[in-house]
This record gives C-alpha cells, structure tokens and sequence, in this order.
C-alpha cells in the first residue's frame, strides 16, 4: 500500500507503508510493448475456454434449483443466448462453501445435469471463508482443514477466526502447500456431486466482517504502522480482513495480503484442472500482478447508474493492460434497482466486455433481459447476437493475448501511439486492432460524438465511414445511436471472422462461418482464424488446432490453412466486403460461379450466400 505523488518536475514521489516492494522499469518505447515487457515478467494471460465467453447471468437471491430452472428456461424461451447460469451464495446450506441446501437446492445435481443437456454450463460462489461452528462430525471441509493444518493462524499460534457470510470462518492459507492439496480435495468431493464447470472465488481480499479476528489483533507496527496513506481507517491495516500479524506459511499476512487472492485462485485454477481434466475457468474479485494466468477479474460490486456505467470502461482496459484479459463489470449493475434504459446500455455496452456477466444483488428489482418491455429485449437480444457472431473473433484474439501477450479490449492510444487525440480516451475502446467500439454512456442519448482514428472505418451495420481525408488524424463524427444500436465499426485493411449466432456457443460453433472483409483503399485485408475444440489443455502446444490466415488482395480472397490440427469441418457460409469499388462482373469461389451475390452502389458492400 502507497501514496503515489506526481511532482511538475516532472517526478513521482512513492510513500509506502512498508513491507516488500520489487520494482520493475519497461521503457518499451510504444505503450504496447510496455505490455507485452510487464507481461514478461508477470505472465501471460490463460485462455480461457470458448464457453467463458458466452453470456452468463447470476444474481443474489435465485432461492431454489427451481427458480434458478426457470430463469434459464426463460432466457431461451424468449431467444436470448445464455451459456452459463451461476448461483450465488442462495445454494449453500447455511452459506457454508461444500454444501447445498438440502431443502431449496435439494436437487442441485440434476439441475446441472439438465443445463449441460442444453449445451449449457454451470457455475457457482466459492467464498474462502470455512464455517467453524458446525457441530462435531457434521462439516468435514473444516474438520478436515483444521487436521491437516491448512488455516491461517493468529500470532499465538492458533486459528484465526474472523466473521464473513456463514458467521465464524477460518481462512485457508493457500501459500501453504498442504492446503492446495486440501481445496483441491474439497473441490473434488463437492464436483462429484456437483458437476460444475466453473468455480467464482468472491470475498478473497480477504474480506472480514470484524476488524482482525474476533478477538482483536495484538497492538503492534504491523497492524497500525508510523505511516499509512490517508482513508485506512485509524490508521489500522486491519479492517475489513485479517490480523496484519497472522502467520501464513511464507510470512506474516502483512506480507502476504495482497497475494490472497491471487494464491486462492492459483490453487483454483490447478483443483479445476485436475478434477474435470478439461481448461479451468475461475473469476476472482481480488486480483495481483498475474493472476490473469488463473483467472478472470470482475470489478466488484458496481452500482446500478450510470457512472459506474461509463466508469466500467476504464477499469475493465485497466485490468486488460494488467494481464487480465478476461475482465467484466457486473452487467446492468449490482447494487440498487436498474432502470431498463441502463440495463439496455450495460447490454450493449456488456456485449463488449470480454468477460460478460449480468449479476444483480438480493434486495433488488429483477435485470434479467425478458424483464423488460419488447422494445429493450428486441435491443438486447440484438446486443448479444452480435456478441455472439463475433465469438470466433474475440476467441482468436484471446489465443493472441495468451501465445503473445495481446490485448483484447485495447484503448485506442495502445493502437494509434502517435495520434494525440487517442491519449485521453476512455469511453471507446477496441477489440484487438480492428473493431472500434463506440457504447453511449448517458441516459436519453441518441447520437454519439465519437472518434474515429486516421482511415477508413465501416460500420458494422453496413454504412461507410470514411475519415481518410484528414492528414494522418482522426476526427470525430455524430454517430446515430438509437437505443437498438451500439456502433461498431471495423478498421480498413480487416478481416474479422464470424459465426452465425446461437442460443449457446455449444449451437453457434457449429454454424457455419462469416467472413467480414473491410477493404483497404488498395483493396487489402487480412485477418486470422485460431480454432480448436474450445475446451481442452494447450491445444496450442498439443498442435490440436486450426489456425487460418485469411488474405484479401485484388486479385481475390484467399485462406490459407496454416495448421490443421485434424479439425477439418469449417465450412464458410458467407462473406461480406466493404469498399468494393463498383459492381462485381462476377464472382467465384473454389473454382464455381457464385450466381446470389449482391452489391450496393451507395455503401459499395458485396456479399455472397449466408446472412451477417
Ligand atoms: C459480494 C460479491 C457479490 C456477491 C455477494 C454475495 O458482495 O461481490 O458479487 O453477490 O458477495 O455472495
């Protein structure tokens, strides 16, 4: 913990409270490589499995496996897709992690059975904190715990008991080696049962609802030091988690707090692989240098309005630069009621996110998307076909952050470093290089000023803009922006790789491909295609993938299949290419005369068979 000054020197001036520091200095010269350096040092972002990317909806208070039946049942009845449904902590028996509630979640096993009939998957909260007051015999996850000698303890030695969600928890030391083994035990009981695809650590700061322990902390400079920065409440390093002085197997907490969450979903991460054998997926609330290798990041208990809308843009670019690729706020908001027009614009805006999350806390109106009026769900369900459509884009992206440390969700100035216009950016972002996303922020809006960077940029929905006339710099544009429109657009020189949308990426993987081709004013494009089972370990190192460079020149567009990896079934169903100069005399593929292609004098787009 620091204070961090910035001095017109210019200088900074850093005041830390003490403990370890490591520092490191990237000069990259261009931000990117600044990335790519730390990301050396810290490690490369996972690649998280092709379902992760799906929608996923939870909330605070679906009180049985029926409602939570219902909700799922709903979503696809209404022809919004949904990938993954979670439950918060309303499935566990007393709050206590390893249980189900025998009444309300009685038949948890079966629910999640009936989800992954539908292509679906299935995950649930997994908060630290270990119940300690169950009657003897009753909660082996602590008994056992406690015989294996896998809690923190206090600075007398013995377990240190704070309060969170089921009242008295012990918490796990996961820099201890015995306790990975121990979670990945608990884990495998609790998955032979439950067969849950996915595990969200929460409350892993660690949080604690009395200051220390319930017996205080001993009086000392680790708990309250000479200098703390200003807003640590009394001055105490102690509230709202653990004693500064409880012992962890490496080191004091005070040395270790920051790493809490990061150890946890580590330790996670490897349980997760071990027991289901196929790629981990976690989320974590706590994050540190490199945890995006284990885990995604959501932001934390975001309100329902709209500064925490438009201030969700930063924080999830934030975490991207920080090795969290895979990163999200809770969509629609947490606390407070949501309104539909927000709702709608967390959708769109949602939609974007890499990690994408509709999750609502217990006392709240519900923010389902079939709660609304038809016009907000036409805008919603359109949201998530275009996420969908672009699933295979965003995945090959992911394969790019994790084999060479890309961004996924980039700000504009990791993109354009020498266009000025792009430094202070923070309420547009792109995917990779070439998709520019441009979400409206602000209630009753509907036009946009938006900037768009030197070059041609067409909209996704097929209108042309074209800013190429104005010297090597962007310029902004009043975009319109209807509450059924979030405006995309793809960058000149661009080839994005798509996929008819489905109610589950299970469906759309299937479906056959789209190839959208925006044309250089020289008539070029390229892009890429990284394919493979979505599900399965290093399937990059293992050679069990696609990889397919798509190249557009004027002589035509050709794919080369660069690695095959005995996935041999992409069909190509569709193509579209902005910046067709005039009418095509005719056009072929794989050596036939394609007789149902179109063209349009006014976007100048072409297109053949399939629909984008
Ligand atoms: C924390 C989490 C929130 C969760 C709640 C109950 O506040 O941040 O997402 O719903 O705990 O488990």
């Amino acid at each position: 913990m620091y204070t961090v000054a910035l001095q017109p020197t210019p200088a900074l001036t850093w005041v830390s409270v003490g403990g370890i520091l490591d520092l490191y200095v990237f000069l990259g010269p261009d931000p990117q490589s600044v990335v790519r350096q730390y990301l050396q040092v810290v490690g490369y972002p996972m690649m998280p499995p092709y379902w992760s990317l799906g929608f996923h909806l939870c909330r605070w208070g679906y009180h049985t496996s029926n409602e939570t039946r219902s909700v799922v049942q709903r979503m696809h009845m209404h022809n919004f897709p949904l990938d993954v449904q979670w439950n918060d902590l309303d499935y566990a028996d007393k709050r206590r992690v390893f249980t189900f509630d025998p009444q309300r979640f009685g038949d948890l096993p079966d629910m999640v059975e009936e989800f992954h009939q539908r292509g679906m998957k299935y995950i649930l909260i997994l908060d630290p904190g270990i119940s300690s007051t169950s009657p003897k015999g009753t909660y082996l996850p602590y008994e056992d715990g406690q015989r294996r000698g896998v809690f923190i303890r206090n600075a007398t030695g013995h377990t240190l008991i704070g309060k969170v969600w089921p009242g008295r928890t012990a918490f796990p030391d996961f820099t201890n080696p015995e306790t990975i083994l121990w979670w990945r035990d608990c884990i495998q009981s609790f998955h032979s049962t439950v067969k849950l695809d996915g595990l969200w650590i929460d409350m892993n700061e660690p949080a604690n609802f009395v200051q220390g322990s319930v017996d205080g902390c001993p009086d000392s400079d680790l708990e309250a030091p000479p200098y703390t920065p200003k807003g640590v409440i009394g001055g105490q390093l102690n509230v709202g988690t653990l004693c500064m002085s409880a012992q962890q197997n490496l080191s004091t907490h005070y040395n270790l707090h920051n790493l809490y969450g990061l150890t946890e979903a580590s330790a996670t991460y490897r349980a997760l692989l071990e027991v289901r054998g196929r790629r981990p997926f976690v989320l974590s609330r706590s994050s540190f240098p490199g945890i995006g290798r284990f885990s995604g990041v959501w932001t934390g208990d975001v309100r329902s309005d709209w500064e925490q809308l438009r201030y969700s843009v930063p924080a999830v670019l934030q975490l991207g630069l920080s090795g969290m690729a895979l990163a999200g706020a809770d969509v629609c908001g947490f606390g407070g009621d949501t309104t539909e027009e927000l709702c709608v614009r967390w959708m769109q805006l949602g939609a974007f996110y890499p990690f994408m999350r509709n999750h609502n806390d217990r006392p709240n109106a519900p923010q389902e998307p079939y709660v609304f009026g038809q016009r907000a769900q036409a805008a919603m369900r359109r949201a998530l076909n275009q996420r969908y459509s672009l699933l295979p884009f965003l995945y090959t992206l992911f394969h790019h952050a994790h084999t060479s440390a890309d961004t996924v969700a980039r700000p504009l100035f990791l993109e354009f470093p020498n266009d000025p216009n792009c430094q202070t950016i923070d309420r547009q972002f792109l995917w990779g290089p070439s998709l520019l996303i441009s979400p409206v922020l602000e209630p009753g809006v509907v036009e946009l000023a938006a900037y768009l960077p030197a070059g041609t940029w067409y909209s996704l929905e097929d209108v042309s803009i074209d800013t190429s006339l104005s010297n090597h710099l962007g310029q902004y544009l009043l975009l319109p922006a209807p509450l059924d429109t979030i405006n995309v657009h793809v960058r000149e020189g661009h080839v994005i790789p798509q996929q008819e949308p489905a109610l589950t990426t299970n469906a759309s993987r299937s479906n056959p491909f789209l190839l959208t081709v925006a044309l250089s004013p020289r008539g070029w494009a390229s892009g890429d295609l990284f394919w493979d089972d979505g599900d399965s370990m290093d399937t990059f190192h293992t050679g069990e993938y696609c990889y397919v460079l798509f190249i557009a020149a004027q002589v035509g567009k050709t794919s080369s299949l660069m690695q095959n990896g005995g996935l041999s079934r992409l069909v190509l169903g569709g193509l579209r290419v902005f910046g067709v100069p005039s009418r095509p005399v005719s056009v072929w593929a794989n050596g036939l005369r394609v007789l149902d292609f179109t063209y349009r004098t006014d976007t100048k787009v072409s297109r053949g068979p399939g629909r984008i």
